[in-house]
């Protein structure tokens, strides 16, 4: 399956411009002319496949506690949004299913991160697939990744025709072909802050599209884009597009 990669994905929707993983960031990369964005996914306690990145409810909500321990319903009666300030007041953190009606809507492609509870990590992946299968459609448009090889294998596994994504942290490790090979990966996705140009040239003799997150600064993507990585998470999308050379 060819992926339609743009050269740009939103970072947790357009996360520079509304509070991240929730409706209204995807709505605003959507206005911004974003053709995909990055939604992380993990589980509630009761299972349902949720758009959240931290483990903890302190940074992103007026709750507290680890998201594991807690309801959809429970989830639901949090504001996901003061923290953007006044004209976001009263948002809540989005179900997977109510984030792609907005991504069809919108036309959008999505790179799901699947960002699992720690031993959640199988599961997570299984349960987010599940439900994605019976609503996603577009082959071309749709990526999995994670920094964890056990739900890239269940990926594999579930959704053989989906592509997945390596996510490769900030620890740098030279033995990661040996991965991507048994994870039939489509995408390699760096750490665009920390890697070197050395990096870059390892990673580009596996042949697949180099993606680099999280980057908000245009120098870094234009010296980023001249090493060979193909295409760019950030949270100010609009920015990037603006100052990379964008020709497919
Ligand atoms: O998928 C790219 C990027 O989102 C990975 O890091 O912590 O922002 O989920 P993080
Ligand atoms: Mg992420």
């Amino acid at each position: 399956m060819t992926l339609k990669l743009p050269k740009v994905i939103g970072h947790r929707g357009a996360c520079g411009y509304a509070p991240e993983n929730t409706l209204e960031s995807i709505r605003a990369a959507a206005e911004l002319g974003v053709e995909w964005v990055e939604l992380d996914v993990k589980l509630t306690k009761d299972d349902v496949p949720i758009i959240f990145h931290d483990e903890e409810l302190e940074r992103l909500t007026n709750g507290s506690g680890l998201v594991k321990d807690f309801t959809l319903k429970e989830l639901k009666e949090l504001d996901a949004g003061y923290s953007f300030g006044d004209s976001f007041f009263g948002v809540t953190i989005p179900t997977l299913e109510e984030a792609v009606d907005v991504l069809l809507e919108h036309d959008l492609g999505l790179n799901l991160e699947i960002k699992p509870c720690p031993g959640r990590e199988r599961e997570t992946a299984e349960v987010a697939l599940d439900v994605l299968s019976q609503i996603w459609d577009a082959h071309d448009k749709i990526l999995i990744s994670s920094f964890k090889a056990t739900s890239l294998e269940a990926a594999l596994e579930i959704a053989e025709d989906w592509s997945r994504g390596l996510l490769l942290g900030a620890e740098y490790e030279d033995d990661w072909s040996a991965l991507a090979d048994a994870l039939h990966v489509s995408t390699l996705n760096i750490n665009g802050n920390t890697v070197t140009r050395e990096q870059v040239e390892d990673l580009m003799e596996y042949n697949v599209p180099i993606l680099a997150y999280t980057i908000n600064d245009p120098m870094r993507a234009q010296e980023l884009q001249r090493w060979g990585v193909d295409t760019f998470f950030s949270d100010v999308p609009d920015l990037i597009a603006e100052n990379i050379l964008t020709v497919h």
